[in-house]
């Protein structure tokens, strides 16, 4: 299929798209239909990727494995016990620090939560856990001889895929917490141990009345991130 993108209708419904999708903390008890599941995952495959190699592999989670991955999250991660197949420890700084700080606030204002509420700040963390009640859950995967032009590809996906699913009308939220105890989602999942664990997305349908799903992080200004030569 050729989309004529010329098209102005086709320009706007994809502005909308790409400029409507937010990260989602907050889901309603509502199961995605399993035909819609598959024809999202389907799309999302049509993603570019080196040589064509498509190194992406979806686990999708819904139902009791749901409950039960959540539960043990919270024995691990929420205990501070960390499994990353890629480690991540943020040190950002200057702008990169400035911005991380800025949703952070964002994000507990609307919370509720204040600088110093430690106990709030941990609640918030553990939603992450609870995949922010999401009925579903994806753990996004890609094989171990794989290095960081794979992971473009897989980025690229998983970007598809969080579209797609706005396009439906669902809701998500990537989440790079998810990632963190990866030998619980191989082992639950039945999941080969050559096959690593980049992050995880809960999706679902939108709890519209949480405040925290009203937040618009800002972006950087054109002039800030591109450069046009001639
Ligand atoms: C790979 C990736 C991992 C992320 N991990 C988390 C996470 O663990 N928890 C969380 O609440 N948000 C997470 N986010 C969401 C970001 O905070 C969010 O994308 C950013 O603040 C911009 O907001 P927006 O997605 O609503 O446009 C992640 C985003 C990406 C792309």
């Amino acid at each position: 299929m050729k989309p004529d993108t010329s098209d102005p209708e086709i320009v706007r419904i994809f502005d909308r798209l790409a400029c409507g999708r937010r990260s989602i903390r907050g889901f309603l008890n509502q199961p995605v239909a399993q035909e819609i599941l598959e024809r999202i995952f389907e799309t999302a495959a049509s993603s570019p990727s080196n040589c064509n190699t498509q190194p992406w592999y979806s686990y999708v989670v819904s139902g009791e494995m749901r409950d039960k991955l959540s539960g043990i999250f919270m024995q691990t991660i929420g205990q501070g016990n960390y499994a990353f197949d890629f480690p991540y420890d943020p040190k950002y700084e200057g702008i990169f620090r400035q911005r991380q700080l800025d949703v952070g606030l964002l994000l507990y204002k609307a919370l509720g939560v204040t600088r110093e509420d430690k106990e709030g700040k941990r609640q918030a963390f553990l939603r992450n856990l609870e995949f922010f009640d999401a009925p579903h859950v994806v753990f996004i995967f890609m094989p171990q001889w794989c290095g960081i032009r794979e992971a473009c590809d897989v980025g690229m996906y998983a970007q598809n895929l969080m579209l797609t699913m706005h396009a439906h009308g669902i809701a998500s939220c990537p989440q790079t917490i998810l990632g963190y105890d990866a030998d619980s989602v191989r082992r639950e999942l039945d999941i080969d141990v050559g096959m690593k664990l980049l992050f995880g997305i809960s999706f679902g349908y939108e709890d519209p009345d949480l405040p925290e799903n009203r937040i618009v992080p800002e972006r950087a200004t054109l002039a800030e991130t591109v450069r046009f030569y001639s």
